[in-house]
């Protein structure tokens, strides 16, 4: 990140299935040079145990994380707060954040999040982020999802968030479970700006995207 003032965006994992999406989130801030201050609540705990094998520890969380994302890289970029640490710095609108981005969201978190709840230090930061302007992205994994919880996501969308359903387009060629994930992750970073080649976006011709990728192998045409 070089001497210039850290300027992170925050990422809350919460305990919905998909922490896939969560790790390909992180991995690819990380690639574009941006710094990220991670929470995770303490549902997501048990997910990422569930999804991934890995006991995330408050503790140990660097090796824990470096185990997540299958590689240590770029982790002097991440700083990691403790859920339950209200007095974390992104839990104040003057902490420097440039935004949050929940995934994968759960129906809880929305709740929580529209109602202004702060439960715990990953709603308070994503009030934080609504009250002072920031851009925050809520992606959601439930299904179905019940009348409650629609209502929370329009309140959500009334307050200024992007509502992203962890739901991934076949339109880009996709078809392994990493690039369905990755789809949704490209999707998340599209929200706010940050660029990256997470998935061959549409260029208005049928089937073209398809056709890319047998040209290419069966992979992705750009990496991460
Ligand atoms: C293995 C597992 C998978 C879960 N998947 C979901 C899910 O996809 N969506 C959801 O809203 N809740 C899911 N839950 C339930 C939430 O973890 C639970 O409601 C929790 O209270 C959410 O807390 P949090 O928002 O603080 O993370 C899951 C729980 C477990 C243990």
């Amino acid at each position: 990140m070089g001497t210039a003032k850290r300027q992170p965006w925050v990422v809350g994992v919460s305990g919905a299935s998909g922490t896939p999406y969560a790790a390909s989130v992180i991995r690819a801030l990380l690639a574009a040079g941006e710094a990220v201050d991670l929470i995770v609540s303490r549902a997501a705990r048990l997910t990422i145990l569930d999804e991934t094998g890995i006991s995330f520890r408050d503790a140990h969380w660097r090796t824990d994380l470096a185990a997540w994302l299958g590689s240590d890289q770029g982790l002097d970029d991440v700083r990691y707060w403790s859920a339950g640490d209200f007095a974390a710095g992104p839990s104040s609108g003057s902490y420097p954040a440039k935004g949050m981005l929940v995934v994968p969201a759960t129906t809880g978190a929305v709740a929580g999040i529209a109602l202004g709840l702060s439960k715990d230090l990953l709603q308070r930061v994503a009030s934080v982020t609504l009250k002072e302007r920031r851009p925050l992205v809520v992606c959601v994994r439930e299904a179905p999802l019940n009348g409650v919880t629609l209502k929370h996501l329009v309140e959500l969308d009334a307050q200024g968030a992007v509502v992203l359903p962890a739901s991934p387009g076949f339109y880009a060629g996709g078809s392994t479970v990493r690039e369905l994930v990755d789809f949704v992750a490209g999707r998340v970073l599209d929200a706010v700006g940050v660029p990256h080649s997470l998935y061959l976006r549409w260029e208005g011709e049928l089937g073209a995207a398809a056709r890319r990728v047998d040209d290419n192998g069966g992979g992705r045409i750009e990496g991460e």
